[in-house]
């Protein structure tokens, strides 16, 4: 498979990967873009946002249990996840190779029949073997930092564990961006976050702050898209898909002409 892949992580919890990795592949979708995700979390909350049989298998844990291949693990453009990934970890912890698993069965997806341009990683909140596993399969690195103290020790530790991830295991691994989520630029914290945020990482970091709102617990239980739910707050997504298509570069910038018409 050709696809790019972004790994979507941070240390802490509750810096809004799942919303992040549900919203880009949403916005990305609406502009075109055939766009995969991937729940590697145990506590599943991507694939509850997905409207699949709860129940569903097989999942990522059969995947990299070795008992079915990814193409049999994909639903509605999902590979979805529950907790028996807590007990596959631990399985995979005692094996040869255990950090390439991920990224060897990713390979074995058959390209002419699936053509998808990216694939988003949903990592749980810690930086273990299935975090290793998304960055060793990873072309690219996005880091979600909530928008208050320590942001920044959440991200050096993040980066760490890429740093390393790179020079083990999968050199050509990049950083996409740092992206400050759950943000009140109102607010002192926020401020001084991404203040911070720059001042180590410049560039790196996203233009695009995504803002904090009620609104986004009121869409997850819904189980209506930011993007509907309240475009206004959408926006944000939209402008963070385009600057992730414009860091992508070639390839993707007719897919960031269509995702501006979405804003
Ligand atoms: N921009 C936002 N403003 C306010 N709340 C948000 C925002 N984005 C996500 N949330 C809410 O914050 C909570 C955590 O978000 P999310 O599940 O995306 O984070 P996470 O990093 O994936 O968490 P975990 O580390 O547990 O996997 C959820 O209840 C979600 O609805
Ligand atoms: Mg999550």
């Amino acid at each position: 498979m050709t696809a790019t892949t972004i790994a979507v992580l941070s240390q802490k919890g509750g810096t809004g990967k799942t919303t992040t990795v549900r919203t880009l592949a949403d916005a990305l979708r609406r502009a075109g873009v055939r766009t995969l995700a991937i729940d590697l979390d145990p506590q599943g909350n991507l694939s509850d946002y997905f409207d699949l049989p709860p129940a569903v298998e097989p999942t990522i844990a059969d995947v990299l249990a070795g008992r079915a291949s990814a193409a049999e693990a994909i639903h509605e453009d999902l590979i979805p996840a529950n907790l028996s990934l807590a007990e596959t970890e631990l399985m995979l912890g005692g094996k040869l190779g255990r950090e390439m698993t991920l990224r060897r069965a990713l390979a074995a997806l058959p390209e002419d029949e699936y053509e998808y341009e990216l694939v988003l990683i949903d990592c749980p909140p810690s930086l273990g073997l299935l975090t290793v596993n998304a960055l060793v399969a990873a072309d690219r690195a996005l880091v979600t930092a909530e928008a208050q103290y320590f942001a920044l020790q959440g991200v050096e530790q993040a980066m760490e564990v890429i740093e390393l991830a790179r020079d083990a295991l999968n050199p050509d691994l990049r950083l996409l961006g740092v992206l400050l989520n759950l943000a009140d630029m109102r607010t002192v914290h926020s401020r001084e976050a991404l203040a911070s945020l720059r001042e180590r990482y410049g560039e790196q970091v996203f233009d695009t702050p995504v803002r904090a709102s009620i609104a986004y617990a009121e869409s997850a239980e819904r189980a209506v898209s930011i993007l509907d739910h309240r475009p206004d707050l959408g926006a944000d997504y939209v402008a963070l898909a385009q600057e992730s298509l414009a860091r992508l570069g070639d390839g993707f910038e007719q897919a960031r002409a269509r995702v501006a018409e979405l804003g």
